[in-house]
């Protein structure tokens, strides 16, 4: 049997657990909104028409942040058609899906939520079809208090405070040719740094995310960091990253995903510090996170038929206990670089590629992917710890040599939280951690999902199939932890100190 040893030690800390890493994101995009979060006329929809079955979920989950309104989405939309009388609201087609845009829900029923659901908004604005303008208007009608004819709408429209949105994206993914109103590096830099500038203006309390690559394949990924950095180092917070990883029938590789997600995030940590480095700043830029899961992106053919639907049911993937296992992994990489990701968003909340799905008029139900973050978000407080694992390695095609144990732990004042992911298809690992500088140090829980079949699913009819059980045999002697995690597996230990 293998075995992988680490160190449990308050001095290795990383960072503190920043909240914000427990982000997810609600797009215009097929059934996310309407049907998944809004559907008026739903048995157990409130007043404002949210499912609360949906947001019972999403407060379960344990979700900080809530990105909005999207995604590809955004790039093409006008922020003034969803605001006002819903009866006045004008019908659109969305380009970016090929969808028809009834508006019946945008920014106020959309902040009406984020207080209800107890999540901070994180708002993009169009930098696709849109500029520097309609980004101020926005942000005039959102986040200044009364007295103006931006903010005096939002007053009559029923908001008599300022929502006070911090968080704001320049755009989305502005390097993919697939974007509606897709630009150079040069190009986007020039109208990022401008429009952050003119935002800065209307609230200087804004925070203000760049866009980076769409993912780290892209060809220009790395010279786009560094390009649209140099244009808007002094202007903006942070830099976001996209991710999405699949099985594509090479499940060794698949469960070793999270090392792609770990170098991604070196990479565009050094491009930044390099540009800081010439720029002779001390300024660090921080990373945003704001798109990542595991998603069967091969099998999404695309729309571009023009067969245009209100609300049609678009990439509604299955998720399987391997997902689950991966999407634990990409918490503890994420947790691991807590020093430089601050915010982190799982794509997306309800029904596209998501933890939560629902059936139109019907029930609400919890995908295999929503057990680790949902205990990772529940458990992961206070400080992260590194925790110096060694151990053995697995050989992938895809990602070359991964270590078998992915690991990381957190301390709050109540205990200690160990997170630990098997990556192995096949064989189990024995896990042994030194706890002899937390003193006596006693277990309190033991979580394992795992399934003899990782292909195994949740259903409507059957939400429990795939749900983190007890972990048999965990135990502790001297100060050492035992633990034998099965293959393809994700753990979570709870330690009182
Ligand atoms: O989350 C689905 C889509 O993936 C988003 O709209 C886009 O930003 C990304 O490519």
């Amino acid at each position: 049997m293998a075995t992988a040893r680490l160190t449990l030690d308050p001095a290795f800390r990383i960072a503190p657990v920043n909240r914000r890493l427990f982000g997810s994101f609600v797009e215009h995009m097929g059934r996310c909104v309407y049907t998944g979060i809004y559907e008026p006329g739903h048995p157990g929809a409130d007043e404002h028409g949210f499912r609360t079955d949906v947001l019972e979920m999403t407060r379960e989950m344990g979700v900080e942040v809530v990105r909005y309104p999207g995604g590809n989405f955004v790039s093409g939309y006008r922020w003034e058609d969803g605001v006002g009388p819903v009866a006045d609201r004008p019908t659109r087609l969305d380009l970016a899906w090929q969808q028809i845009e009834s508006n019946q829900f945008g920014l106020d029923e959309f902040m009406t939520w984020t207080k209800e659901a107890g999540v901070e908004p994180m708002m993009a604005v169009n930098l696709g079809t849109r500029g520097i303008q309609e980004a101020c208007d926005l942000l005039e009608y959102a986040n200044h208090p009364g007295g103006t004819r931006l903010s005096d709408l939002r007053i009559k429209h029923g908001a008599a405070e300022p929502y006070g949105i911090g968080l704001w994206c320049l755009g989305n993914e502005m390097d993919g040719p697939w974007q509606i109103g897709h630009k150079t590096a040069d190009e986007y830099g020039r109208l990022a740094v401008e429009t952050a500038k003119a935002m800065r203006l209307v609230d200087p309390r804004v925070e203000l995310v760049l866009c980076g690559s769409s993912n780290s394949s892209m060809p220009t990924f790395g010279a786009w960091e560094a390009t649209v950095l140099e244009h808007a180092y002094d202007a903006v917070d942070y830099i976001s990253l996209h991710a999405y990883y699949e099985e594509k029938g090479d499940l060794q590789g698949f469960l070793a995903s999270a090392v792609d997600m770990d170098r991604f995030i070196d990479a565009v940590v050094a491009t930044a510090d390099h540009v800081a480095a010439k720029r002779r700043s001390r300024k660090r830029i921080n990373l945003s996170f704001d798109e990542w899961n595991v998603w069967n992106q091969s099998a999404y053919t695309g729309r571009t038929d023009g067969d245009y639907q209100e609300a049609p049911p678009l990439i509604e993937d299955d998720f399987t206990a391997a997902d689950a296992v991966v999407v634990g992994d990409f918490l503890i990489t994420l947790l691991r670089h807590a020093d430089r990701v601050s915010i982190a968003c799982q794509a997306q909340l309800a029904n596209i590629i998501a933890p939560i799905r629902t059936e139109a008029g019907g029930p609400a139900w919890r995908q295999t992917i929503f057990h680790p973050f949902a205990l990772t978000a529940r458990h992961a407080r206070g400080e992260v710890l590194r925790v110096e694992a060694t151990g053995p390695l697995i050989d992938t095609a895809r990602h070359g040599e991964a270590e078998q144990l992915s690991a990381v732990a957190t301390r709050d004042e109540e205990g200690i939280t160990l997170l630990a992911v098997n990556r192995s298809a096949t064989e189990p690992l024995d896990l042994v951690a030194d706890l002899r500088a937390f003193g006596d140090a006693q277990i309190v829980s033991a979580v394992c999902l795992s399934d003899d079949d990782p292909t195994r699913i949740n259903t409507k009819d059957a939400e429990s199939t795939v749900v983190p059980r007890p972990l048999a045999d965990a135990k502790i002697d001297g100060g050492t932890l035992q633990a034998r995690l099965p293959a393809i597996s994700w753990t979570l230990i709870r330690l009182t100190t």
